[in-house]
């Protein structure tokens, strides 16, 4: 078995009374690609939001049970110093209105970074990682909010690897791209799995079974709450998988 990088032990999600996930285990192994599937409303995206503890800041949500990160307990770590280790890439491409530079070098310098060398050095590294440096080298100081959405969306991948993170949480970062910027998104992702944890939520089936390693399979009955079905290594979960509603999930039944 590989490295443990995140765990849950009987963790639970609420919104106010409403109970979103119910006694969620799992071991998200490190520099792999986990996906995380189901029925839109099985709390795929509010699982997301825990590792980056984006949830503290909705209004009347609360967890009950643990969560470590390295073996550490997750809720004890800052949260600014939590979300530059695990950064976030969103369904929609969300530059910042500013220069391509300007929206990579933007972390580095909130940390305190100044020296133009070594930023322009990340700025080069991350959008190299990103797969962007090609086709922006010489537009750096144009408009994030210029580029193409697939571009959008590297850009803010470049930006997310501009601090150093080791997770790398994505949720649904190709359903706004076409065909092509989503082959590139996930030629990208796998490149990434080879330095960095990523947890991905996807709805396309094909996708998950391409760039994931591992998935994770979420169900939500009549109550709405949300349960973790089935975890195991992609291939199982899409050739052999143990509960029927992953087996139903996948072909297409229900969902
Ligand atoms: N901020 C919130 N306040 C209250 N309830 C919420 C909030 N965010 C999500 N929920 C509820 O929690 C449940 C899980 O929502 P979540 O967005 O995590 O699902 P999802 O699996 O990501 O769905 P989708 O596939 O449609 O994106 C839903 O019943 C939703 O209505
Ligand atoms: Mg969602």
């Amino acid at each position: 078995m590989n490295n443990i990088k995140i765990e849950t032990i009987n963790y639970n999600l609420y919104y106010g009374k409403f109970h979103a996930l119910r006694d969620i285990n799992i071991k998200i192994p490190e520099k792999k690609v986990t996906a995380l599937i189901g029925p839109s409303g099985c709390g795929k995206s509010s699982f997301l939001r825990t590792f980056n503890r984006m949830n503290d800041l909705i209004p009347g949500a609360s967890m009950t049970g643990d969560v470590l990160i390295d073996d550490q307990d997750l809720f004890k770590i800052d949260p600014v110093s939590l979300r530059q280790n695990v950064g976030m890439v969103f369904q929609k491409p969300n530059p910042f209105p500013k220069t391509i530079f300007d929206n990579i070098a933007y972390g580095p310098r909130v940390n305190g970074l100044k020296d133009h060398k070594k930023l322009e050095e990340i700025v080069e590294n991350s959008l190299r990682s990103a797969a962007l440096w090609d086709e922006v080298k010489d537009d750096l100081n144009k408009s994030g909010l210029a580029l193409s959405g697939g571009q959008q969306q590297r850009l803010c991948i470049a930006r997310a690897l501009a601090v150093q993170p080791s997770v790398i949480l994505m949720d649904e970062p190709a359903a706004s791209l076409d065909p092509i910027a989503t082959l590139k998104i996930e030629d990208l992702i796998h490149e990434l799995s080879q330095n960095y944890t990523i947890v991905i939520v996807t709805h396309n089936m094909q996708q998950a079974g391409r760039v994931s390693d591992y998935t994770a399979f979420f169900y939500t009955d009549e109550t709405r709450t949300g349960r973790l079905v089935e975890f195991d290594e992609t291939k199982t979960i899409f050739t052999n998988p143990s509960d029927q509603r992953t087996e139903d999930y996948i072909t297409g039944r229900f969902g």
